[in-house]
C-alpha cells in the first residue's frame, strides 16, 4: 500500500510516499532555515508563504522521485497538528484539495505520532507496545505508545522543550539558529564535566521535565563571565549542556521504564538527532539489557516520510477524515 505524506506544521514544506508503512519511496524536504536564522526563530508568517509557494513542488516531485503519480497512491496524509497554525492550514488546504480532486482518502496524521513512526522506517522489527521519549523543538513526552494508533504521555515539559533549550543556550553563546546542531559539534571538543549545571526539581509527576532553570543557569554563567572580563569556553560550555540534557532526559525515562514495565525504548523528534542524547539513552538502555531503537539521524527532523508512515498505520486503523478536516496548533497526542 503506497502513501503520500505531507508535513508543514513549522519550517519544513516535506512530501513522501512511503510503502505499507515501512519503506520510503520518496523523500523530498524544503526546508525554510535559512530565512529564518536572520530573525533568530522561525517567523510564522514566513513559514506560511514559504510553505503555500513550495507544496505543490515538492509534491511533485515526491511522486516522481517515486515514478508515480497520483493515481498509485491509496491515500494522502497529511499533519494537521499541532504546529504553526498558518502553517498547517497549508498542508492541510493542500492534501483536501489532492483528495478532492483525487477521490482518495485523507488521513490525519499528529505531528507526534509522526516523530514516533520514523522508528518504523529505522527498525523494521519495532512493534508496540514500547515506551518513547520524543524530544524536539516544541515538545519533550514521555509517551506510552500502546498501539500503532493509541499513545499516553506519562511525562511531560513544564515549561520549555528540550530542544528549545538547546536553541536558547547556543544563542546565548553565540551560534546560530537553530543552534542544537552547533552545540553538538563543539560538544565533541569540550569537556561535559567543565561547567555545573542545575538539574531541575519538577514538583508534580516524577516523569515530568522542567528545562527553563537549566536555559536561566547557562544565560547568567555566560553574562557573569563577561561581566569579570573573561570568557566562556564554547566547546566546554556546549558539552557540559548536552551532557546535562542528556541526562535529564535519559534518567526520566528509564525511572517510567522502570516504573511502568517497559524494556523496550525508542527516542524520536528533532532532538534524537543529538549525539549526547543517543549516546546517553542507549548507554543506559544497553546496561539494563533493554532493546533500544532510534530513527536514522536523517530521519530525526521534520519530513513527510514520517507523515506518510503513521498515515498509513491511521489508514489501516479506520482512522481517516472528511472535508470538514481542519488544523489544530495545540493538541495531545494522547487517545
Ligand atoms: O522535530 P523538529 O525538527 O521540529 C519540531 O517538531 O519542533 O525539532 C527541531 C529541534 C530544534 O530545537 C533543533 O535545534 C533540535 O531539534 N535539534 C538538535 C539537533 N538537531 C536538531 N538539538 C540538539 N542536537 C542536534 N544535533
Ligand atoms: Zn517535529
Amino acid at each position: 500500500m503506497l502513501i503520500l505524506g505531507i508535513e508543514s506544521s513549522c519550517d519544513e514544506t516535506a512530501a513522501s510516499v512511503v510503502k505499507d508503512g515501512r519503506e520510503i519511496i520518496s523523500s523530498v524536504v524544503s526546508t525554510q532555515i535559512e530565512e529564518h536564522k536572520k530573525y533568530g526563530g522561525v517567523v510564522p508568517e514566513i513559514a506560511s508563504r514559504r510553505h503555500c509557494e513550495n507544496i505543490l513542488g515538492v509534491t511533485r516531485k515526491a511522486l516522481a522521485d517515486a515514478k508515480i503519480t497520483l493515481a498509485d497512491v491509496d491515500a494522502i496524509a497529511v499533519t494537521f497538528a499541532p504546529g504553526l497554525i498558518g502553517a498547517l492550514l497549508v498542508g492541510v488546504s493542500f492534501a483536501k484539495g489532492l483528495a478532492a480532486a483525487s477521490g482518495k482518502p485523507l488521513v490525519p496524521v499528529h505531528h507526534i505520532a509522526g516523530h514516533i513512526a520514523t522508528n518504523y522506517l529505522s527498525h523494521t522489527n519495532l512493534e508496540p507496545p514500547y515506551l518513547c521519549l520524543v524530544a524536539s523543538g516544541g515538545h519533550s513526552h514521555i509517551i506510552e505508545v500502546l498501539s500503532y494508533t493509541e499513545f499516553r504521555v506519562v511525562g511531560r515539559t513544564h515549561d520549555d522543550a528540550a530542544g528549545e533549550c538547546f536553541d536558547k543556550c547556543a544563542r546565548a553563546m553565540g551560534f546560530p539558529y537553530p543552534g542544537g546542531v552547533h552545540i553538538d559539534h563543539a560538544a565533541r571538543s569540550g569537556d561535559p564535566a567543565a561547567y555545573k549545571l542545575p538539574h531541575p526539581v519538577v514538583a508534580g509527576s516524577e516523569f515530568d521535565f522542567s528545562f527553563s532553570g537549566l536555559k536561566t543557569a547557562v544565560i547568567n554563567m555566560i553574562h557573569n563571565t563577561e561581566q569579570k572580563g573573561t570568557e566562556i569556553n564554547r566547546e566546554n560550555l556546549s558539552a557540559s549542556v548536552q551532557n546535562t540534557i542528556a541526562e535529564i532526559l535519559t534518567d526520566k525515562t528509564i525511572r517510567a521504564a522502570e516504573a511502568l514495565g517497559y524494556r523496550k525504548i525508542a527516542l524520536a523528534g528533532g532532538v534524537s538527532a543529538n549525539s549526547g542524547v543517543r549516546n546517553a539513552l542507549s548507554e543506559a538502555c544497553r546496561v539494563r539489557d533493554y532493546e533500544f531503537f532510534m530513527p536514522e539521524k536523517s530521519l530525526c527532523g521534520d519530513n513527510g516520510a514520517m507523515i506518510a508512515s503513521q498515515g498509513y498505520y491511521n489508514f489501516v486503523n479506520g482512522i481517516t477524515a472528511d472535508m470538514s478536516l481542519n488544523a489544530i496548533a495545540t493538541l495531545p497526542v494522547s487517545t
